[in-house]
């Protein structure tokens, strides 16, 4: 109730990047599974990801594994990340073939070293399934109850997610500084931004480059981020255009 005005005024109603944004309020915090329950119309019977607002991801061919994941999702599919530090989440545990066997939320003895990111995929049967769960012992519907709902109807799936891409869960002032210094240090030695809605609004074909520039001029006409979306708008006509998000790992050329 206290953000979401802030987060309409910030975001609107996604127009501006050709897409559409909705809001629904979750009116106190009872948990994660409570997400499906309150968006149940808006879902109506399709499938959904949920992706958590403290969490951020980056790894070359992201965007082709979650269109791939969402694409052939039947069930749940749900993302591990190894990490040192996994009693601070979603631990799951795998037996000798690579199956899941448990989910445990933040265990005081991890099972593996395999973290569950904020990031998950489910079908249209997610309000059903987190209508049936019970409040934990913090009194919030669990994520990883749902997920072990899905587990043990045999309907989930967990992709483990490779070294080569960075996870960070920005939910604490030192993991958030962190997460911070690695987009700095990217950005600074690439000039690429990471996430500017702008940006990937243009390169996916949402707005024109004629809506850019209108963007531009509106609201970043004076900043150092205006004069980066000018660099994308012109950058067009260069004869080296930046690397798409999809494409391979390395491109020879010549
Ligand atoms: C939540 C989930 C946890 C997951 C984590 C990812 O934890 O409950 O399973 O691993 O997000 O960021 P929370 O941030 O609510 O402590």
């Amino acid at each position: 109730p206290r953000d979401l005005p802030l987060m309409r005024a910030h975001l609107g109603d996604g127009s501006q990047w050709g897409v559409h944004l909705s809001y629904a309020e979750q009116p106190r915090p009872e948990g994660l599974a409570q997400a499906l329950i309150i968006s149940e119309d808006f879902i109506s019977g399709g499938s959904a990801a949920l992706i958590l607002g403290d969490n951020i991801f980056f790894g070359h061919g992201l965007s082709a594994l979650l269109k791939r994941a969402m694409h052939e999702n039947e069930g749940a599919t749900i993302f591990a990340h190894r990490v040192h530090d996994a009693e601070r989440y979603g631990v799951v545990a795998f037996d000798p073939q690579g199956r899941p066997t448990s989910i445990e939320e933040k265990p005081k003895k991890p099972l593996s070293n395999w973290a569950v990111v904020g990031l998950y995929i489910y079908d249209h049967q997610a309000a059903k399934f987190a209508k049936s769960l019970k409040p934990s012992r913090r009194g919030e519907l669990e994520i990883t109850d749902l997920n072990m709902t899905y587990l043990r109807a045999g309907r989930l799936k967990v992709a483990q997610v490779g070294r080569g891409f960075a996870w960070f869960d920005a939910g604490t002032p030192d993991s958030l500084l962190d997460a911070s210094n690695y987009v700095a240090t990217i950005e600074k030695r690439q000039g690429l931004k990471i996430a500017s809605p702008e940006e990937i609004a243009y390169r996916q074909g949402f707005i024109s480059n004629g809506q850019l520039a209108e963007l531009i001029e509106r609201n970043h006409s004076k900043s150092i981020y205006g004069n980066y979306l000018r660099e994308v708008l012109e950058e067009e006509q260069s004869a080296e255009p930046v690397p798409a998000r999809d494409e391979p790992l390395i491109r020879l050329t010549g």
